[in-house]
């Protein structure tokens, strides 16, 4: 099926390559005349495993190409997706939809047939509505079908969630369109994909809820990984001891300095301005956004309460990224972290295996290594940001004899606390059984506990 994909970011970019392996003839199509020529010559604008050799290995089968100008909505084309970016607005933090209203302008003055268009951005509950709208006032004449079809590709692995979704959610209740949707992933559909119908309102919901209930669950995780520091208890533990309830999962539940990303920010945030326009209070994720800003705080506390004193000390970083497998640092837990570092007077040193460059545009005034060994060579302290696979991979033995002090902060719970300290680092996790070494803070008091009277617990049944 011959389809274009307007904008060539993240989402675009991946979904227009993942169709063209499914057999579809792909244009991606952007504003940004530099981005496609870039492209057509073979130059990734993001970092994505996979990605490249993917893109290259469909434009020379001749089902991806690339182009800008003039919208190439010929006769044979027959959806469009949309998949522009949605940032968060300066005023509210809503999502800012300026991106998603043009581009329905543009079909909609292009279009030479009916068309399905098939919103791929995340955006609020009745943008639909409002693009269908847009159409019919630029368009009257021709009939247009516009569907929600969210994306839950998560960065690094985004190749493999798009060939093996956990599901596609398909919002329109337009018959035609629900059979033109099936068509294009029924290659995925026939692998065991699961495929849902849903109104159109109902999608968009989704997409949020979704991701809102992702970030409750590690803001959740990251609590109660402060509990089991206070009480003895080791969050690793927990973590997997409530994973393994099929109702609560495995997944989502390692705790760490914060969710950060494109995504899980901007969406909770939208998710309430969103509410708040409908005059509904959604409690929980108000909860998850303060407690996960507060984390990024607390982090950076941590590592200097961990450190004793920070001015003047090296701090080797491993990671800056928001999580392994992707260059972007968009809100990253590491920038409040090391901008707390850094006001406290601590020098900082980095090494992160993809995301160097946006790093040093980021954070300049940091030193920078080719490796982390090299990072950690004559370091005070290490302080692990980032999930990547090599630090877990780390050889201690060398780590420590190389390092000028021996406090090892672990963010990410990586390294076994039993390994650091057998390679002679002190070590400083999160939520783990034994002290760790870390000095507590002042313990709050707890209330004397009541006298309770076996009358006054429980009621008399007679
Ligand atoms: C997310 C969603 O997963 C995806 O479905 C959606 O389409 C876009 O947003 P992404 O932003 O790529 O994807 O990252 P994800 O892997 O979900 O991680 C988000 C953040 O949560 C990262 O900062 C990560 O380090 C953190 N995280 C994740 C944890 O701290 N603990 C966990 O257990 C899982």
């Amino acid at each position: 099926m011959r389809i274009v994909v307007i904008g060539t970011g993240y989402v675009g970019l991946v979904t227009g390559a993942c169709l063209a392996e499914l057999g579809h003839d792909i244009t991606c199509y952007d504003t940004d005349a530099g981005k496609i020529a870039r492209l057509q010559r073979g130059e990734m604008p993001i970092f994505e495993p996979g990605l490249e050799e993917l893109v290259k290995s469909e434009v020379a089968a001749g089902r991806l190409s690339f182009a800008s100008g003039a919208l190439p909505l010929d006769r044979r084309v027959r959806a469009v997706f949309v998949a522009v970016g949605t940032p968060p607005s300066a005023i509210d933090h809503s999502a800012d939809l300026s991106a998603v209203h043009a581009v329905a302008e543009a079909i909609g003055r292009a279009a030479v047939r009916p068309l399905a268009v098939i919103v791929k951005s995340t955006v609020p509950v009745g943008t639909g509505e409002a693009v269908e709208r847009i159409l019919r006032d630029v368009r009257p004449g021709i009939a247009f079908d516009v569907v929600s079809n969210p994306e839950f590709l998560r960065e690094g692995s985004a190749l493999a969630d798009f060939r093996a979704p956990d599901r596609i959610v398909v919002g329109t209740s337009a018959k035609p369109a629900r059979r033109l949707l099936a068509d294009i992933y029924r290659p995925l559909t026939e692998r065991g994909a699961p495929l849902v119908f849903t109104e159109r309102a109902s999608a968009e919901m989704i997409k949020y809820a979704a991701n809102a209930f992702l970030a409750a669950k590690i803001a959740f995780i990251n609590e109660i990984a402060d509990l089991c520091e206070a009480a003895d208890a080791d969050v690793e533990e927990v973590s997997l001891g409530m994973g393994l309830d099929r109702r609560i999962g495995a997944a989502f539940l390692r705790p760490g300095p914060g969710y950060g990303g494109s995504c899980f920010p901007k969406d909770t945030e939208a998710l309430l301005a969103a509410a708040q326009g409908h005059g509904v209070q959604l409690r929980l994720v108000e909860s998850t956004v303060a407690a996960n800003e507060g984390r990024k705080r607390a982090m950076g506390r941590r590592v200097i309460r961990a450190l004793g004193e920070a001015h003047g000390r090296t701090i080797a970083v491993l990671g800056v990224t928001f999580k392994a497998g992707t260059d972007d640092m968009r809100q990253a837990p590491s920038l409040p972290i090391l901008a707390a570092l850094r006001a406290a007077g601590a020098r900082l040193r980095i090494f992160d295996p993809e995301g160097m460059a946006h790093a040093r545009s980021l954070l300049p005034e940091a030193d920078y290594t080719r490796s982390a060994y090299e990072c950690l060579d004559g370091a005070d302290a290490a302080l692990l940001l980032t999930d990547w696979p090599e630090f877990a991979a780390l050889d201690l033995a060398r780590v420590k004899a190389s390092m000028r002090g021996d406090v090892f902060v672990d963010l990410r719970n990586m390294l076994s606390p039993e390994r650091l300290r057998a390679a002679g680092l002190r070590a400083f996790g999160i939520g783990r059984r034994e002290k760790l070494a870390m000095p507590a803070p002042l313990p709050v008091p707890l209330p004397p506990v009541p006298a309770v009277r076996p009358s006054e617990a429980m009621p008399a049944l007679s």
